[in-house]
């Protein structure tokens, strides 16, 4: 059962992409993944939002190719959304969307005292929470993040 629905989503996400571009009226839907950032020992909110600090989301293409498709600075509140276009070459559609959200630390004393002593990333997967069809961009797929953890590298 659920994999025969990932085959069927795979399989609507392979035709989506195959077919884009060629005037078939279907296109992949653009992606646009929100969330927070806080000052707490692991980046995730509830607390004090982060402000201007900058969120790159890593996706992996069809070819296996990782590469930073989008950024963003997190406003006064620590919220942060990052849209990437259609034309990227992501299978947004598939069950399990190949990118992840992240910081680089350390982070301004000033700005974020606690993540000031830290070094690594913060890095959060994340999960669609469903799409839109807006009028001037097309499908949008909706995305936020599943919480940041602390990698070293
Ligand atoms: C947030 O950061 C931006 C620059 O990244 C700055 O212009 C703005 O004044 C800051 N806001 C606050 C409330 O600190
Ligand atoms: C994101 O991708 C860039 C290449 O575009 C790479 O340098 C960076 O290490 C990646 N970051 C993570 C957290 O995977
Ligand atoms: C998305 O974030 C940018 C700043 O990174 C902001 O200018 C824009 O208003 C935000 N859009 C929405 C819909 O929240
Ligand atoms: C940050 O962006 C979020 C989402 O758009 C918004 O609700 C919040 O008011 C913004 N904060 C500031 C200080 O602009
Ligand atoms: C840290 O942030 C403060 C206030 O925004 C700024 O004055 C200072 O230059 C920053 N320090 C570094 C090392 O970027
Ligand atoms: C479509 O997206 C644009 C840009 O983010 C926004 O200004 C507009 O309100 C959206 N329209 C709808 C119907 O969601």
């Amino acid at each position: 059962m659920a994999s025969a629905t990932t085959s069927a989503l795979f399989l609507v996400a392979l035709l989506l992409f195959t077919t884009h571009g060629h005037g078939q009226g279907i296109v992949l839907p653009s992606l646009r993944v929100t969330g927070g950032l806080c000052c707490t020992s692991t980046g995730n909110c509830p607390g004090q939002g982060i402000n201007g600090t900058v969120v790159r989301l890593n996706c992996t293409n069809i070819l296996g190719v990782t590469t930073t498709v989008g950024q963003s600075t997190t406003n006064a509140t620590g919220f942060f959304n990052i849209s990437v276009p259609s034309t990227t070459g992501i299978l947004f559609g598939l069950p399990t969307i190949p990118c992840a959200v992240s910081v680089q630390l350390p982070l301004n004393a000033t700005v974020c005292p606690v993540l000031s002593t830290t070094t690594g990333v913060l890095a959060s997967a994340v999960q669609s929470v469903g799409m839109v069809v807006n009028t001037t961009l097309g499908a949008v797929l909706n995305v936020v993040i599943t919480g940041f953890i602390r990698l070293t590298v």
